[in-house]
């Protein structure tokens, strides 16, 4: 069996690349579909989770850079900016790292977790905290490509999202069919819009005889294509989806309308038992906003609202070790021992 070579190069005529295009790859995509049997026994459907913390920086974010960072050097760029929760700078910075280009971030003073400003820090981003919300550094980093000679790789950036419709593809391959209906979490809305591009193309060509019902969930505190109205002081746990006025809006509220689907919120409590159900049950460590699925589908199934006995894929965006002090805080502190079995054994509870 060939090793895995990325999505540009597993789904090249499907994505706007050509012969000359000067891939740049970090071998992402590829993730396991993971079945999950607690869900699957929680809900009476047959879950199974895309695990998209098992790419190479750590999110789903890879997919879409692949494009966007391949895109900007065949386009002559020398440097490329994003604004970012965390998720879309790590992978900006690693991919513009491989392909020699100069990469700037903008994240939110103070609301980004601390494995992802390690990972931008180290992959050698110029990196700046913007005194505002996300929103605030997507309007800012909008400006900049505007008025300065450096490209624009957020999902407002059309490879990022024909990349990031590539795990669509990977679960109709996994799976022989789309499934009945797919769960993800929802911030600036551009996953949603990808996953649905994926699944209408899949069926287009006939990989699919189906396409699911699209089921997005935001953080109640930050929750605009819920509410329909711009929030302007977002607020979440779940720091990657802590956006207020999502740049993909129009496209999600389409795949949401098309598929038959809903964005709803589900609470940061939610978030925070899924998290741990995730970890304790299915061995499956997420960051928080990735949990949102989960939240979601345990949701409408105590809300009546999910069939049993379908097949559900939840998408699970990020790796839990990019959040530590969340993981930490969660936790109850660890008692410190002498070297002495009979203590140890009486903390452990094993006497
Ligand atoms: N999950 C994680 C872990 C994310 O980092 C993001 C977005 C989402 C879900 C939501 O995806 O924005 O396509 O609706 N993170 C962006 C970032 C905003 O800057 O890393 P979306």
């Amino acid at each position: 069996r060939p090793a895995w070579r990325g999505i540009i190069e597993e789904y090249r005529e499907f994505l706007p690349v050509s012969d000359g295009s000067p891939v740049i790859t970090l071998r992402e995509g590829g993730t396991p579909l993971f079945p999950a049997p607690i869900l699957s026994d929680r809900t009476g459907c047959d879950v199974y989770l895309k695990i998209e913390g098992a790419n190479p920086t750590g999110s789903f974010k890879d997919r879409g850079m692949t494009m966007a960072i391949t895109k900007a050097v065949e386009e002559g760029a020398k440097a490329v900016i994003c604004a970012s929760t965390g998720n879309t700078s790590a992978s900006a910075a690693a991919y513009a790292a491989r392909a020699g280009l100069v990469c700037a971030v903008l994240v939110p003073q103070g609301k980004i977790a601390l494995g992802k400003m390690a990972q931008a820090l180290v992959y050698g981003a110029k990196l700046l905290q913007v005194s505002g919300n996300f929103d605030d550094c997507l309007q800012l980093a909008s400006k900049l490509a505007l008025e300065y000679p450096v490209s624009l790789v957020n999902s407002t950036n059309e490879y990022r999202l024909e990349g990031q419709k590539t795990a669509s593809f990977e679960i109709v391959d996994a799976l022989g069919d789309a499934p009945d209906a797919h769960f993800l979490p929802v911030g600036n809305a551009g996953n949603i819009t990808a996953y649905w591009r994926g699944y209408v193309q899949a069926h287009e060509h006939g990989w699919a005889t189906k396409r699911p019902v699209m089921r997005g969930f935001q953080a109640a505190g930050a929750a605009p294509l819920v509410s329909g109205e711009v929030v302007r002081e977002p607020s979440t746990i779940a720091t990657a989806i802590r956006i207020g006025n999502p740049a993909s809006w129009t496209k999600a509220i389409a795949a949401r309308d098309e598929s038959g689907g809903a964005i709803e919120a589900v609470t940061d409590r939610q978030i925070l038992a899924a998290y741990r159900l995730l970890a304790r049950s299915e061995a499956v460590f997420v960051e928080p906003a990735s949990a949102a699925s989960v939240a979601g589908l345990l949701a409408a199934s105590e809300a009546g609202t999910l069939e049993r006995g379908q097949r559900v894929v939840c998408t699970v965006t990020g790796n839990g070790l990019k959040d530590p002090d969340w993981a930490i805080s969660g936790a109850p502190a660890p008692r410190t021992v002498p070297v002495d079995a009979a203590v140890a054994a009486a903390e452990l509870g094993l006497a």
